[in-house]
């Protein structure tokens, strides 16, 4: 077998998101023949790729069918999670997307989403941080159990004053209003206070190098969204709702927002949460309280991907409570749904970076 064999073989094989072949795309490194044995590395767009097997696969048909039949096919993954990035790099230069969470309306689950969302893609082997931007109503804190708890203060050693680094816990980085004052205290700030401390979670936070940045939003449309979209070169954001109609009317105004002209945030997806409720003990039941595929049949009205449908479990919200978020317990029911919105996500993401239509992106192949 010859290398360039192996490459007209490789770039027959598409990747399935972005449209192109992956000698195209770039993505085949480190050839090696030996005899009957190749392999080659793949290198991905995003460590937390929900397509590596699909394309291990696909690549192993190509090189037996087109080169040898009787090759040993070894592909291998890296990634170099791809970014949108082309501001200037002074804010956050080292954070390659930034997602922000929002609702229209409070109390959908926005922050139990974007926790659970962090951690499952965190758990995808991607480099993770939350920011809780609910100056408000912060719930990290109460989330992951780090209640009390101060972050330090560290020089990073490029000539600015000292940074605030964030606090990590499960492996990811967290910040939020709540390790830094006393919690009841920002309740009674005033816009601007509320602004410039976002402002101070994005200059004065020592967050390094991340492959997704999670924003935990307030609820609504108001100034502290306005802020986080003017400092923060946000690569798009995730629309939470749950399948009733006031929810859904509220989620079309956080559309609205976000494609506002002079913003053009583009829109990841919808994900509907609360969509069913399953008792434990008739796990084949669904109970559609808030009634069925709202979140759907919206996402098909605006032309936007659907990310996922979370169940209403009690493990979720006690997970919350409890400071141990359901994506790090022993529910692989639960777990499943949010690591399949992870996946959604990530997909949707490098098809924003590639300028690819994402309402293209398609139910996962199983
Ligand atoms: N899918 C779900 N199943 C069960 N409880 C949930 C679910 N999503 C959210 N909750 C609970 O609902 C409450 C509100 O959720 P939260 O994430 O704080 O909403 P928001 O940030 O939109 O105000 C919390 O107690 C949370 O644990
Ligand atoms: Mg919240």
């Amino acid at each position: 077998m010859q290398q360039e064999q192996i490459l007209k073989a490789l770039s027959t094989v598409q990747e399935p998101d972005l449209g192109k072949d992956l000698v195209t795309l770039n993505m085949v490194q480190d050839i090696a023949i030996d005899g009957d044995n190749v392999s080659f590395t793949l290198v991905l767009t995003t460590p937390a790729c929900p397509l590596k097997d699909m394309m291990r696969i696909a690549c192993e048909k190509a090189i037996r069918s087109m080169v040898n039949a009787n090759a040993v096919v070894q592909v291998k993954f890296s990634s170099n999670t791809s970014s949108n990035r082309s501001d200037s790099g002074q804010v956050l230069p080292k954070v390659k997307n930034i997602i922000a969470v929002m609702s229209g309306k409070g109390g959908v689950g926005k922050s139990t989403v974007a926790a659970n969302l962090a951690l499952a893609l965190s758990q995808g082997n991607a480099k993770v941080g939350l920011m809780d931007a609910d100056i408000y109503g912060p719930s990290v804190p109460i989330m992951f159990g780090v209640r009390g708890e101060r972050p330090m203060m560290m020089d990073v050693g490029d000539g600015d004053k000292a940074k605030i680094v964030p606090l990590e816990k499960y492996g990811i980085k967290l910040m939020s209003i709540g390790l830094l004052v006393d919690e009841k205290s920002a309740v009674v700030w005033r816009g601007p206070m509320a602004s410039s401390a976002i402002r101070q979670f994005v200059t004065d936070v020592f967050w390094d190098e991340l492959d997704y940045l999670v924003i935990d939003m307030p609820p609504g449309t108001g100034d502290i969204h306005l802020t986080v979209l003017q400092t923060m070169p946000v690569t798009g954001a995730i629309v939470v709702t749950t399948p009733q109609d006031v929810a859904l009317a509220d989620a079309k105004k956080g559309i609205a927002m976000f494609g506002q002209a002079q913003l053009k945030v583009p829109v990841i997806g919808l994900i509907e949460n609360m969509s069913y409720f399953t008792p434990a003990e008739l796990p084949g039941n669904k109970y559609y309280i808030f009634g069925k595929n709202g979140g759907k049949k919206l996402a098909e009205e605006f032309d936007l991907p659907l990310l996922g449908q979370i169940p209403l479990v009690q493990n979720i919200r006690e997970g919350g409570d409890s400071g141990v978020p359901v994506m790090m317990s022993n529910d692989d029911v639960t777990r499943a749904a949010f690591i399949s919105f992870a996946a959604q996500t990530v997909r949707s993401i490098s098809m924003i970076n590639a300028k690819i239509d994402t309402a293209k992106v398609a139910e996962l192949v199983s």
